[in-house]
């Protein structure tokens, strides 16, 4: 290999919160964010889920994958739908931009090996919750990442409930409020988590999958 192409090969722009988001994957199977996206863009996002809900574009929730699922109440109440990122919209080609920046610095630091994703909005309206899982399945295991993004905005309160609950093996639950444009990032096939019943208003996410092949 010539020198250039070496030094290219070597050479890239270390990412600050990327970096300090692998360390926390590294070390504790997670890491939680409040500046992953910018605000703007948590905005347009929230609108549009807004939209979807009144327009009852979104569909109860299954368990399982998209292939294989069927949909259970007594385990979650969410309802969601898919993103197709081939017809996204304005502001959910700026979502994935940041994801492909993301999954791509993975792959180039820490050897992933990420293809492809899967993002879906999700609504949990009053009453609703989803029960302690991981986020794998029997029949496919290719999701290695697990990335939410809360879309409440800032008149959301702690008391409306929908708390996450990640318990990460021989460390003490944490507890995470679906704050306006927090991200929370974890390990898909290790640690267990659950969606508290909102007991107020209704809790808005994007929540996807980064997968190998
Ligand atoms: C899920 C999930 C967590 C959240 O959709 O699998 O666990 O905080 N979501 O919405
Ligand atoms: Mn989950």
């Amino acid at each position: 290999m010539s020198t250039q192409l070496l030094t290219d090969a070597l050479s890239f722009d270390e990412h600050p919160l990327y970096e300090r988001i692998i360390s926390d994957i590294l070390e504790q199977g997670y890491s939680i964010c409040d500046s992953f996206f910018e605000e703007h863009v948590v905005g347009l996002l929230r609108d549009h889920i807004k939209t979807l809900y009144k327009h009852s574009e979104l569909k109860k929730a299954g368990i399982g994958n998209k292939v294989n699922e069927s949909v259970e109440k007594s385990i979650r109440g969410d309802y969601i739908q898919w993103i197709d990122e081939l017809k996204a919209n304005s502001v959910e080609k700026k979502f994935f931009e940041k994801i492909n920046a993301f999954k791509n610095y993975l792959n180039k630091t820490c050897f992933m090996g990420l293809l492809h994703q899967e993002f879906h909005y999700a609504v949990y309206p009053k009453g609703s919750f989803y029960k302690k899982h991981i986020d794998t399945f029997q029949n496919d295991d290719r999701r290695k990442l697990s990335l939410v993004c809360y879309l409440n905005d800032h008149t959301w309160k702690t008391s409306n409930g929908g708390e996450l609950v990640l318990y990460p093996e021989g460390l003490p639950e944490v507890i995470v409020h679906p704050l306006p444009g927090r991200v929370v990032i974890f390990e898909s096939q290790r640690l267990e988590h659950e969606v508290k019943e909102v007991v107020n208003d209704k809790r808005l996410s994007i929540t996807g999958w980064l997968k190998t092949m």
